[in-house]
C-alpha cells in the first residue's frame, strides 16, 4: 500500500514539475523576438517600454578614460518579460532574450537652490541580445544611436568593442545583474 502511495506521489511531482516546464516554454513562445533585416542587421525593437524595467544607473561607466562634468547619464533598461520570468524562475536569460537600455541626459533646474537631476534628453538607445543561432558567442551588442536621433537597424559590434567587458565584469551570463535591483531580487 506504501508503495502504492509513494508511487502516486511520484507521478504527481512528475506531472507537477513537466506542468511548469511546459507553462515556462509556452511563454516563451509569445515573447518578442528579435528580427533582422535581409543584411542580418538587428532592427530596432518598438514596444520596449511595456517590457520589465530591471533597473537604473546614473553615470555608471567601467572605462577610466571616461572623466566628465556633472552626474553622467542615467540608463534605462527593460527586458521582454517572459524573459524575465524564466530568469526569477530558473535563473537563466532565455536564447532571444533583449535587453533594451536606454540613456538620458541628467538636467537640472536652473535656479541654485533647487538640487538633484532630472532625466532630460534621449541621448541613446542600446541593445544587447542573446541568439545563438545568429552570433557564436550568444550575447551580441548593437547601438542604435545616430548623430541626429536614432536610426532603425543596427549591425553588431564586434567582439572586443563591447562582449568582452560584459564577459569580464557582469555578474551572470554577460548581463550587469549586480546593478539591476529587480534581477537581483528576482535570484
Ligand atoms: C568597459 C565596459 C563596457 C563596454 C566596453 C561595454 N559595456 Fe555595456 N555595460 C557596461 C556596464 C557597466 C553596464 C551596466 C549597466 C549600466 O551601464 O547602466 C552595461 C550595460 C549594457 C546594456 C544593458 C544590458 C546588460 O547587458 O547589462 C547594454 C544593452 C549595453 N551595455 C550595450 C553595450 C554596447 C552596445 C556596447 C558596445 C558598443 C557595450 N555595451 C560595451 C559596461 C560596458
Amino acid at each position: 500500500m506504501k508503495q502504492v502511495a509513494f508511487g502516486i506521489s511520484v507521478c504527481v511531482v512528475l506531472i507537477l514539475v513537466v506542468g511548469a516546464v511546459q507553462a515556462a516554454s509556452d511563454g516563451l513562445e509569445s515573447m518578442v523576438k528579435p528580427s533582422y533585416d535581409e543584411e542580418g542587421a538587428l532592427r530596432v525593437p518598438t514596444d520596449y517600454r511595456e517590457w520589465v524595467f530591471v533597473g537604473a544607473s546614473l553615470g555608471l561607466s567601467y572605462s577610466e578614460e571616461i572623466k566628465r562634468e556633472g552626474p553622467g547619464r542615467f540608463h534605462h533598461v527593460y527586458m521582454q518579460p517572459e524573459a524575465y520570468r524564466q530568469y526569477r524562475d530558473e535563473g537563466t536569460f532565455p536564447e532571444k532574450t533583449m535587453l533594451v537600455m536606454e540613456n538620458y541626459s541628467a538636467g537640472s533646474k536652473e535656479n541654485p537652490n533647487l538640487h538633484g537631476h532630472f532625466e532630460d534628453k534621449r541621448v541613446g538607445l542600446e541593445v544587447a541580445l542573446k541568439d545563438s543561432d545568429q552570433f557564436e558567442d550568444g550575447w551580441a551588442y548593437f547601438n542604435f544611436t545616430a548623430a541626429k536621433g536614432f536610426r532603425q537597424t543596427a549591425k553588431a559590434f564586434p567582439k572586443a568593442a563591447c562582449y568582452d567587458c560584459h564577459a569580464e565584469h557582469a555578474q551572470d551570463d554577460n548581463v550587469f545583474v549586480q546593478f539591476y535591483p529587480i534581477l537581483r531580487e528576482a535570484k
